[in-house]
């Protein structure tokens, strides 16, 4: 049967010029390059300039994805953006990077599903695909994650980064099965009971602030390894598919114990597994499309290949994803 399927036509990414080596860090925060480097696997991250925004990394991410499908904004129908550092509360960066992409048709949003947001964005994308609205969607994580970080809170400060990943993703007929290129499956959870595990102590509604981020770690973690592993292996299951068929997971880039212990409970070696987390630190929904677009630039992924996907963030929100390359 005809199914149309959302292929991944072009990926980019963008990171700041600032580069925060961890030994940096340690002229402010009361930490070491050993410690985080054992806890996260975290060496640096980027941090945007002054007045450098969500929407201006967004861009050059998406600009980056339109030169490699070799497409122009005129192509596409939709901009689905994640963040959970938007530049405005109200309107949507997504719609910033519409106009700065000279899109004067279509639509364009915002989801906020903080670190697991590219997976809940792509599953959007793919619906959009799937019946019909879109033809070509535009979907990006783009943070500012050093906007709101306590700087005297060294448990979290020292994990999180800024960046920007875009896919585009384009309708092609497939022929309904899991040989078929594109997004095969998405799994999206959240269960709001863990709503103080990862939080930021400000809001519109609220304080009327902006915030900082607040995390208790180790529960976190514990959750993560727990609920990433079923995820994923359910995203395989909706789609028939095996453990063994996975050539890459591209996982969420929070911590590479994290990532590790994931993939071990999966059954999945290392050697299968894209890691940035050690040059980008925690880029929330961001994680994911920058991994992506790196790998590919390195030539990693060969058409046909498996690739799985898996994110967790605040809410606890959580999801995973296979997508055939
Ligand atoms: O993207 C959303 C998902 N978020 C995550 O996935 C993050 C999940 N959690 C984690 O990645 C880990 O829990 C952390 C990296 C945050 C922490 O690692 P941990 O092994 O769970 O360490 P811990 O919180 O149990 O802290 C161990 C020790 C503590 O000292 P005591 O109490 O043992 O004396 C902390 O005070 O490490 C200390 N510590 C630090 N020391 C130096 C905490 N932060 C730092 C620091 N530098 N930056």
């Amino acid at each position: 049967m005809a199914t149309p399927r959302a292929v991944v036509v072009g990926c980019g990414h963008y990171l700041p010029e600032r580069v925060v080596e961890n030994e940096e860090l340690t002229g402010w925060v009361d930490t070491s390059d050993e410690w985080i480097r054992t806890r996260s696997g975290i060496e640096r991250r980027h941090f945007a300039a002054e007045g450098e925004k969500t929407s201006d990394l967004a861009i050059q991410a998406a600009r980056m994805a339109l030169a490699d499908a070799g497409l122009t904004g005129a192509d596409i129908d939709a901009v689905v953006l994640a963040t959970a550092t938007p530049d405005q509360t109200f309107p949507s960066t997504a719609t910033r990077v519409q106009a700065a992409l000279g899109m004067g048709e279509g639509f364009a949003f915002d989801i906020q599903a903080v670190c697991a947001g590219f997976v809940f964005a792509l599953a959007n994308a793919t619906a959009l695909i799937g019946s019909g609205q879109a033809k070509r969607v535009l979907v990006i994580g783009a943070e500012t994650f050093s906007r709101i970080l306590d700087w005297n809170d060294r448990t979290t400060c020292v994990l999180f980064g800024d960046g920007a990943g875009a896919v585009i993703l384009e309708a092609q007929v497939g022929t309904g099965t899991n040989a078929d290129r594109g997004v095969l499956s998405t799994i999206l959870r959240s269960d709001g009971r863990f709503n103080d595990l990862l939080y930021v102590d400000g809001g519109v509604s609220t304080t009327q602030t902006a915030g900082v981020l607040k995390m208790q770690g180790r529960e976190v973690f514990k959750h993560a390894v727990q609920k990433l592993a079923i995820a994923g292996e359910e995203a395989l299951e909706a789609a028939d598919l095996k453990v063994e068929d996975v050539a890459w997971v591209v996982p969420h880039q929070a911590n590479l114990r994290i990532i590790k212990a994931t993939a071990d409970r999966i059954g999945i070696p290392l050697e299968k597994i894209v890691v940035t987390v050690q040059d980008h630190g925690n880029t929330s929904a961001a994680s994911i499309p920058l991994a992506l677009s790196v790998a590919n630039s390195e030539g990693r992924f060969k058409p046909g290949d498996l690739l799985l996907m898996e994110a967790i963030g605040g809410g606890l929100t959580w999801g995973a994803a296979t997508l055939r390359w």
